[in-house]
């Protein structure tokens, strides 16, 4: 009897330890997934088709605010590469009407660029915003949709030897979307991230079709 006792609060013990690790785990894992400021989640509705991007015909769209990752963004700029792969460049409405041709971007300013390997496969989604007058850079993907907005060297070293259009290569792109109201299209003669020569992203209004 003294033993089976002994037995029994042994192995209550050991229950008692199981149940609460069980209770813990449930409530750590809802917690980690409650992960905070997720604003940029793409959401199942948006996600990219390439019904919606249809290279081809780029050169003839229309400046337009559409719902992407949660924000207002308008598509105002697409960068061909020499590998096939190309980016496209969307700005947030809100900036719209406070960028002013010839200046600094504004505060506030959300510029978000997806690069693309092919029309069918999305890679990397990068982001930069710039707030209290400097930029701070985020990047995310598909499957990896947590990331944090910060002044990130790593990004800036590409982008610090273009000062005159406020670290922004394809400012000039954007500025003529703008004015235009027409998608702005460029060709950069090398492979991957390779800036190209800044002229590159001075849209040709005479014929911009002759770049390529
Ligand atoms: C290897 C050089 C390089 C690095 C590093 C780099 N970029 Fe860029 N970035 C470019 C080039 C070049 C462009 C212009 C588009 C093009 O030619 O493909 C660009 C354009 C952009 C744009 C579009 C607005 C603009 O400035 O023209 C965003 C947004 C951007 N980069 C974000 C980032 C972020 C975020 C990081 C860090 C995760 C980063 N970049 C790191 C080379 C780089």
């Amino acid at each position: 009897m003294h033993n089976f006792l002994l037995f029994k609060r042994h192995w209550m013990k050991w229950i008692i330890l199981f149940l609460s690790t069980l209770v813990l785990a449930v409530i750590l894992s809802h917690t980690l997934n409650r992960s905070p400021s997720l604003s940029y989640r793409p959401t199942s509705s948006n996600q990219p088709s390439t019904e919606s991007y249809p290279i081809t015909n780029v050169t003839t769209d229309e400046v337009q605010v559409q719902s992407k990752y949660d924000r207002s963004l308008a598509h105002y700029a697409t960068v061909s590469r020499s590998d096939g792969s190309f980016r496209q460049m969307f700005v947030n409405e809100e900036a719209i009407t406070a960028i002013q041709p010839g200046e600094p971007l504004p505060d506030g300013t959300l510029i978000v660029m997806e690069s693309w390997y092919s029309p069918e496969n999305l890679g990397t989604v990068f982001v930069k915003q710039k707030q209290n007058g400097e930029w701070r850079y985020g990047s995310f993907s598909l499957d990896r949709p947590n990331y944090q907005m910060r002044f990130s060297n790593s990004c800036h070293s590409c982008h610090a030897p273009f000062p005159k259009t406020d670290f922004t290569l394809t400012k000039p792109l954007l500025e003529a979307a703008l004015q235009t109201r027409q998608v702005q299209t460029a060709y950069c003669d090398r492979a991957g991230r390779t800036p190209c020569d800044p002229t590159t992203y001075i849209p040709h209004t005479s014929d911009s079709s002759s770049i390529f």
